[in-house]
């Protein structure tokens, strides 16, 4: 399964200088207005693109990786300024009602099925303090998303049922945007 999650190519852009630069400035400017708080736990930091952006933001970061290798991989490269733990976002050995903030890039369309996104989110508001943030960006499908995605895992998630989903997971304050290539999120722990 972990072979599938994703293929060589999209190994290659995930890791790519290309990819790293090209989230820096929109993800920097997306942080001054999030409100994810001093301890945030990043679910699906994949190679350290967001995690590295995120590590300068915030005080406390914990990354929670589900590939054993890429796991492996953050930790050799950031385990000295964050703490990463090798877990499914779905089901992750870290307290309740502890972070500040809980986010994820760029991943939930490799978590197949939908109920198995539905299942992250859950676990992201148990993670959660009272007031505490869930927020981050997902890709939305076009001809490239699906030819990078070829034999990969990609259950995009739709803007037209997250805010319904993000509120059954007992989140409130939803706020769901999309444009042509992405649907944001960001909802509240209440
Ligand atoms: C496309 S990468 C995105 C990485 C990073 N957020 C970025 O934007 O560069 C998606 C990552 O999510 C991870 N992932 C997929 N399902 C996961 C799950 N259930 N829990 C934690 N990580 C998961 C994959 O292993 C992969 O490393």
């Amino acid at each position: 399964m972990l072979d599938r999650m994703m293929n060589a190519v999209h190994r290659w852009l995930c890791s790519s200088r290309m990819w790293a630069n090209a989230v820096e400035k929109p993800l920097t400017d997306w942080l001054a207005g999030a409100g994810i708080g001093d301890d945030v736990v990043e679910i699906g930091p994949g190679y350290g693109a967001t995690t590295r952006v995120l590590a300068d933001h915030c005080e406390r970061l914990t990354a929670v990786e589900v590939d054993p290798v890429l796991a492996v991989r953050l930790e050799n490269t950031y385990g000295d300024r964050i703490e990463v733990i090798r877990a499914s976002g779905a089901d992750v050995p870290l307290d309740s009602a502890a972070y500040s903030g809980v986010v994820c890039f760029t991943m939930l369309h490799h978590v197949s099925p939908v109920a198995a996104q539905d299942a992250l989110f859950a676990e992201a508001r148990r993670l959660l303090r009272p007031g505490g943030v869930f927020a981050g960006v997902d890709s939305l499908p076009s001809l490239g998303f699906r030819l990078l995605h070829i034999g990969d895992t990609m259950v995009p998630v739709s803007p037209a049922t997250l805010p319904a989903r993000l509120s059954a997971a007992g989140f409130s304050d939803v706020r769901v945007e999309a444009t042509r290539s992405q649907v944001r999120f960001h909802a509240r722990r209440l």
